[in-house]
C-alpha cells in the first residue's frame, strides 16, 4: 500500500493534494475520481452510530438513522473492563461495516477537570490511566472490525465554556502526566486510525496548530502512523494546520481550506514537501478502509440491543445498600415514581446523540420481574425545575402503601449537552423535594439516578439504597431492573470522584477561566489526586462502589524486592468472595511516593483488574509494573524519571478503601543534569555522602591554616548544619569571615563539577 501512495502522490496535482487534506461534505472526505481514489464516510461516535444522510449538522439536531444507543463513556468507564469495552467496539464496528461508514468519531478520553464540564458524560474518567485502558480496548475493537476510530478531542478540551476560542494554559508537567497520559497509551497501543484535534488553544496556539502538539508529540514521540483531522470548524488558518500536522479539516470549508494550502504552496509560506506529507497520511487511511469495507456484515440489532444491557449492568455502580435494602424480590410490594421511570433519560446532548433503536423503559423492566402490579407516579415534571405539590402528593400517597420505593431521579436533558457547561452541581430543585417528602413517608427509598456527571445528594442520609446509573443507553431500563432485582450483581465503581460541595472540586476557582483564558493552576492534582493529598472527604470516592456479596484480599506479593526503573515488577495478590452469591471485583492498584523531592500525589492508579468469582472462590489477581508506573514527567530533562527510593504498592476495593500494602525499593539508571555553581546549596552538595566527604575534603584544603574551624567547633553539629544547609556555595565567603575568598569558592564549584557534574 506504501508504494502505492507514493505512486499516486506523484502523480497528483498540488491542487488535487489539497482537495483530498480537506472535507468534500459534512461527513466525506473528498474522492479523487482521476486516480480512482475514494471517498471515505465518517460518523459519530462514541457511544453508538450517527449517521447521517441528510441535512448533517454536528449538534445532533437533525436526525440520524436508527443505530444501538449504548451507554455513554460516563457509564462504560465504570464497568472497569476492558473486554467489555473491546465487545463494544466490536459491536460498533460491524454497525459501522453495515451502515458503510468507515471512521466512528470516537473515544473521547479528555480528563474530567471539573464535574461541571457539560461533555463529561462522553468522557471516561478523571484519571489517564483508567481512561487510556479502557480506550485502548475500545478503540481496538472497533478497529479490528476494519474500520477506523478518532481518538478525540486532542487535547485539553476540558469544558465546553468558550470551547472553540479558550486558552487552556498548562503547565508542562500536568499537561504530560494528566491530560495528554490519557491519549498517550491509545495512540502507542492501538493506534488509532486518526486523531481529532480539539477546538480550543493551549498555551497560546490552536489545538489545530499546534506543531509540538500534533507532530512533535503525535507524530514522532508517539509514533502515530495515522493522520490528524480537524474537530468539526476547529480550522484556524489552513495552511499553518498543514505545516503543524493536522492532514484533514473536517467539514467541507467549501473550497476556502483548498484554497488557502494551494496559495500557500504557490507563494512558498508551505512547502510541496509538508502537503505531500499530509496528503500520503490521510491516502494510507483511505485506501486501508477502502480495502476493508465489507458488505458481507449485517448486524443484528436484537443481538446488539441485548449486548447494551449487559454493558449497562455492568457498569451501573450501588452507592449505598443500608439494611440490604436491595435486591428487592418478585413478591415485595414495591412502587415507583419519577418521570424517568417511563421517560428514561439514557444519553446526552450535542454530536453523540443517537436516534435509539428500541428503549426499554425501567417501570416495564421493573413490572416483568415483579409478581405484583406496580403502583406508578411520575412525582416531578420533566419540562420545568418548579415544584409541583400535586404530582409530590400523588406520589407521597403512593409511597405511604408500599413496603419499597424506587424513586427515578436526576438530571434532565437540558442540564447536560455539548456546548455548554452545568453551572452547579445540584439536581432539580423539584426532584430534590419530592425524594425529602417521599423519605418522610416511606424509610425503605431506593434512588436510581440518571446523570451524565457528579450530582450533590441533599437526601443521602434519608435513603437506604443508591443505584448510579449515568447516562446508560436504550437498554439501560432493564440493566436497571436486573440490578434491583439481583439478576445482576452490581460491580460497576465511580470512575470519578462525586464531591460533597462543588467548592471542594481542585478546579473550582479557575473554572472557566477568565474571558478566553482558563489557567489550570490545581496542576497535577486532579479528581482524587487532590482530594486524597488534601485529606477531603467526598461523598463518595473514585473507585468506590458496592456489591451484594463481600471480596477478602489477602497475600499481596511482589516477584522482587528491589528493581531498577528498567525492569518490571510483577505483582500478585489473593481476592475472595466471601459471600453467598457470585459477583465481580473491580482490584485496583495504586502506588504511592511516600518520600519524595517533588511535590506527588498521594497515590495514583497504576494498573486495575476485575475479576469474577463465585461464592467461596479465590482468585490470584496478577499485574506487571513498568517504570511508567514509578515514574513523574521531569521537565528538566523533558522525560519520565523515576526517583530512587521506597514505593508503596497499595491494593485497594477504591481509592479510599486500601486493603493491604507493602513497599519495594527502585532504583533509578537515569541521572538528572547536575551542574555546581556558586549557588548551589551546601545542604544539597551533603545530601550524598560520597559528595559530602569530598565537600569536607575541599573545605580542609582551603581553611588550612585559618582557625575557623576551631571556632566552629564551639557551635553545635545540629546547628551548623541547619545554617549551612540553605546556603548557597558563595555564602562560605561571608560564613567564614573571609578564610575562603569568592575566588577560592569559584573554584570549589569547578571541582565539583569536574569530579560529579552529569
Ligand atoms: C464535536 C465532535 C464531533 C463533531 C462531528 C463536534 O462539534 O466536538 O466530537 O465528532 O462535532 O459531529
Amino acid at each position: 500500500m506504501t508504494k502505492k501512495v507514493e505512486e499516486l502522490i506523484k502523480e497528483m496535482t498540488v491542487e488535487e493534494k489539497a482537495e483530498i487534506c480537506s472535507g468534500a461534505t459534512w461527513w466525506k472526505t473528498a474522492a479523487i475520481e482521476r486516480l480512482e481514489i475514494p471517498s471515505i464516510m465518517t460518523s459519530d461516535g462514541p457511544h453508538g452510530l450517527r449517521k447521517q444522510d441528510e441535512e448533517a449538522d454536528h449538534l445532533g439536531i437533525n436526525e440520524s438513522i436508527k443505530a444501538i444507543c449504548f451507554p455513554t463513556a460516563s457509564a462504560t468507564a465504570c464497568s472497569w473492563d476492558r473486554d467489555l469495552l473491546n465487545k463494544m467496539g466490536e459491536a460498533l464496528g460491524e454497525e459501522c461495516q453495515t451502515e458503510d461508514v468507515n471512521i466512528l468519531l470516537g473515544p473521547g478520553v479528555n480528563i474530567k477537570r471539573s464535574p461541571l464540564c457539560g461533555r463529561n458524560f462522553e468522557y471516561f474518567s478523571e484519571d489517564p490511566l483508567l481512561a487510556s485502558e479502557l480506550a485502548t480496548s475500545y478503540v481496538k475493537g472497533v478497529q479490528s472490525m476494519g474500520v477506523g476510530t478518532s481518538l478525540k478531542h486532542f487535547a485539553a478540551n476540558n469544558q465546553e465554556h468558550r470551547r472553540l476560542t479558550v486558552d487552556a494554559q498548562i503547565d508542562e508537567r500536568s499537561f504530560r502526566e494528566i491530560y495528554l497520559s490519557a491519549f498517550e497509551k491509545v495512540v502507542k497501543e492501538a493506534q488509532p486510525w486518526t486523531v481529532m484535534c480539539a477546538y480550543n488553544r493551549i498555551n497560546g496556539t490552536h489545538a489545530s496548530e499546534h506543531k509540538r502538539l500534533l507532530t512533535d508529540i503525535l507524530k514522532e514521540e508517539w509514533k502515530h502512523e495515522g493522520f490528524v483531522v480537524s474537530d468539526w470548524g476547529a480550522v484556524n488558518y489552513r495552511d499553518k494546520g498543514v505545516e503543524a500536522g493536522l492532514e484533514l479539516e473536517m467539514p467541507s470549508s467549501h473550497g476556502d481550506g483548498k484554497k488557502a494550502i494551494v496559495d500557500a504552496v504557490k507563494d512558498g509560506s508551505l512547502s510541496e514537501e509538508s502537503l505531500n506529507r499530509a496528503a500520503k497520511r490521510i491516502l494510507k487511511i483511505v485506501l486501508k478502509a477502502a480495502e476493508k469495507d465489507r458488505d458481507d456484515i449485517e448486524y443484528d440489532k436484537d443481538e446488539h440491543h441485548k449486548l447494551a444491557r449487559e454493558i449497562a449492568a455492568e457498569s451501573i455502580v450501588l452507592l449505598k445498600n443500608e439494611d440490604s435494602v436491595l435486591p428487592l424480590n418478585e413478591t415485595e410490594n414495591i412502587g415507583v415514581v419519577g418521570a424517568f421511570a417511563k421517560k428514561p433519560r439514557f444519553q446526552g446532548g450535542g454530536s453523540s446523540h443517537i436516534n435509539p433503536y428500541q428503549v426499554d423503559k425501567a417501570y416495564d423492566e421493573i413490572n416483568k420481574y415483579s409478581d405484583c402490579d406496580i403502583p406508578y407516579a411520575a412525582g416531578y415534571s420533566l419540562k420545568s425545575d418548579e415544584k409541583d405539590q400535586k404530582l409530590i402528593d400523588e406520589a407521597k400517597e403512593l409511597a405511604e402503601n408500599v413496603d419499597k420505593l424506587v424513586v427515578f431521579a436526576g438530571l434532565p436533558d437540558r442540564y447536560e449537552s455539548e456546548g455548554y457547561d452545568r453551572e452547579t452541581l445540584s439536581m432539580p430543585p423539584n426532584q430534590n423535594s419530592l425524594i425529602k417528602e417521599l423519605a418522610a413517608v416511606n424509610e425503605n427509598i431506593v434512588v436510581v439516578l440518571s446523570n451524565g456527571s457528579p450530582i450533590t445528594m441533599p437526601w443521602l442520609q434519608d435513603v437506604k439504597g443508591v443505584v448510579e446509573g449515568y447516562l446508560i443507553g436504550q437498554a439501560g431500563g432493564g440493566a436497571a431492573a436486573d440490578i434491583l432485582f439481583g439478576h445482576v450483581n452490581p460491580s460497576g465503581k465511580l470512575a470519578e470522584t462525586f464531591p460533597q460541595n462543588l467548592s471542594d472540586n481542585p478546579s473550582y476557582l479557575f473554572f472557566p477561566g477568565e474571558r478566553d483564558r482558563v489557567e489550570y493552576r490545581e496542576g497535577i492534582f486532579v479528581g482524587y489526586r487532590y482530594y486524597d493529598s488534601k485529606k477531603i472527604e467526598p461523598l463518595f470516592p473514585f473507585g468506590y462502589g458496592l456489591s451484594y456479596t463481600d471480596f477478602e484480599y489477602s497475600d499481596l506479593r511482589f516477584d522482587e524486592e528491589n528493581i531498577t526503573d528498567k525492569e518490571n515488577l510483577k505483582v500478585t495478590v489473593k481476592v475472595k468472595n466471601s459471600g453467598k452469591i457470585s459477583g465481580k471485583e473491580v482490584v485496583q492498584l495504586y502506588v504511592s511516593d511516600p518520600e519524595s523531592e517533588v511535590i506527588k500525589p498521594k497515590k495514583e492508579l497504576k494498573d486495575f483488574a476485575k475479576v469474577e468469582l463465585e461464592p467461596g472462590q479465590e482468585k490470584i489477581v496478577e499485574f506487571e509494573l513498568d517504570k511508567r508506573a514509578f515514574a513523574y514527567y521531569n521537565t528538566e530533562i523533558d522525560d519520565w524519571y523515576v526517583e530512587s527510593g521506597d514505593y508503596e504498592i497499595l491494593i485497594g476495593a477504591s481509592s479510599r478503601d486500601i486493603r493491604l500494602k507493602d513497599k519495594v525499593k527502585v532504583e533509578s539508571t537515569q541521572k538528572l543534569p547536575l551542574e555546581y555553581t556558586i549557588n548551589t546549596n551546601i545542604g544539597d552538595i551533603m545530601a550524598d555522602p560520597e559528595k559530602e566527604k569530598y565537600f569536607n575534603e575541599l573545605l580542609e584544603e582551603y581553611l588550612k591554616g585559618s582557625d575557623f574551624m576551631e571556632r566552629m567547633e564551639n557551635r553545635s553539629d545540629e546547628m551548623l548544619e541547619a545554617m549551612l544547609k540553605y546556603m548557597p556555595l558563595r555564602g562560605l565567603a561571608m560564613f567564614s569571615e573571609g578564610a575562603i575568598t569568592r575566588q577560592e569558592i569559584e573554584e570549589m564549584a569547578d571541582k565539583l563539577n569536574k569530579k560529579f557534574a552529569v
